[in-house]
């Protein structure tokens, strides 16, 4: 039994739709995230689960029961924010047992779970002062005792990390993760960081306009993005894009100058001739002589590997090459790419395309679990 379903929801404000029908199911303990760029309705859907916000059509079920018209308090759900909306005037002590004091719970029993939980999250010495006296990284494990302490059935995150230094940030991700093995509550957690959602994740929601783009593990989604949208959102950089004509006899495309690239026809035995999408990592990128020429732009330093930014047939194109290499702006550059790294998707709609042969091994893991309205 799925602990939160959702079936065909959708919101809108005054005429304008914002979540287009998303149906999901996210199964018990799973941490869900949903990544997405600004105003693509995370937060929205988020809101909708917890009950903060209406919802236009559909329904939301939690642990089996439809929720669509139940209060917030009832659906047993704890959502931690952004911006922590911690109490100012009372103590850490304060803000993490206040849900406890209003639900009347005795003051030593209070103190003795107030304590639990800001032992777990390493506050304990701070349970005295003020948030004002507080690092962001301090609120943030304040604002999650909060939600810890009600043990809820659903945590539900909305871009909580977002006000922290990078190195905090990466910290607080660890907990997080750490937090979600221990208790093994269902978790949603709302970003539009492609790396905290990869690094985070059992499953990962691509959302794009409204729209579930693809449902998927880490790997499914970085390594078989259904789109064109989710191959250049995910990877650091995203998968090199470009537009080719294929010709399916051959098993090559030709890019927009002429150049060709072999494609591996085993595994698209089918797309036919005509307009394509191609894209390849930028790990599947190596410099050979006699490869696909082009022109080096410049090159980011990543310390042990370069990403090596450079324009073939009119696009860019990105490499990531171990060590370094010295160019200098303009000069020629020649790369490879095998052909089993070669991945196709429709020119026109950017999907991938159909009729693609996997190995057997990851035909038997893919289990659909999203159907797009
Ligand atoms: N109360 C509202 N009235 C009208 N439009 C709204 C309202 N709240 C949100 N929207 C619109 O709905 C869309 C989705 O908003 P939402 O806050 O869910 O985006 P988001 O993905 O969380 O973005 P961000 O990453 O910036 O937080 C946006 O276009 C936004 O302008
Ligand atoms: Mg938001």
């Amino acid at each position: 039994m799925a602990d939160i379903a959702l079936r065909d929801v959708r919101k809108t404000y005054g005429k304008t739709e914002v979540v287009h029908g998303v149906n999901l199911d996210i199964a018990h303990g799973e941490l869900v995230v949903i990544l997405g760029p600004s105003g693509c309705g995370k937060s929205t859907l988020l809101r909708m689960v917890a009950g903060l916000e209406g919802i236009t059509a559909g329904e939301i079920a939690i642990g089996g029961k439809v929720v669509n018209r139940m209060e917030p308090r009832e659906r047993g759900c704890a959502m931690v924010f952004q911006n922590y909306a911690l109490y100012p005037h009372m103590t850490v002590a304060e803000n993490i047992g206040y849900a406890m004091k209003i639900a009347g719970m005795p003051k030593a029993e209070r103190k003795e779970k107030v304590g639990k939980v800001a032992a777990s999250l390493g506050l304990s010495e701070f349970l005295d002062r003020k948030p004002g006296q507080l690092s962001g990284g301090q609120r943030q494990r304040v604002a999650m005792g909060r939600a810890m302490i009600r043990e809820p059935k659903v945590f539900l995150y909305d871009e909580p990390l977002s006000n922290l230094d990078a190195r905090l940030r990466v910290a607080m991700r660890v907990e997080i993760r750490k937090l979600h093995q221990r208790l093994g509550t269902t978790t949603l957690f709302v970003t539009h960081d492609q790396v905290e959602a990869m690094t985070l994740a059992d499953r990962i929601v691509v959302m794009n306009k409204g729209v579930v783009e693809q449902v998927g593990s880490p790997t499914d989604v970085y390594q078989r993005p259904e789109t064109t949208y989710v191959a250049g959102f995910i990877g650091t950089p995203g998968l090199n894009l470009l537009p080719a004509v294929a010709d399916v006899d051959a098993g090559i495309v030709t890019l927009r100058d002429g150049q060709r690239l072999a494609y591996d026809r085993g595994r698209w035995p089918d797309i036919g001739h005509g307009p394509v999408t191609i894209g390849f990592r930028a790990e599947a990128v190596s410099l050979a002589p006699n490869g696909l020429s082009g022109r080096f732009d410049f090159a980011e330093e990543l310390g042990a590997a370069q990403l090596i930014h450079g324009t073939f047939a009119g696009e860019t194109v990105v490499a990531h090459l171990s060590g370094s290499n010295h160019f200098s702006p303009g000069d020629p550059l020649s790369f490879r790419v095998a052909p089993s790294d070669v991945q196709l998707f429709d020119a026109e709609t950017g999907h991938r395309l159909a009729g693609e042969v996997r190995p057997a091994a990851e035909t038997r893991k893919a289990t659909p679990i999203l159907v797009k309205a």
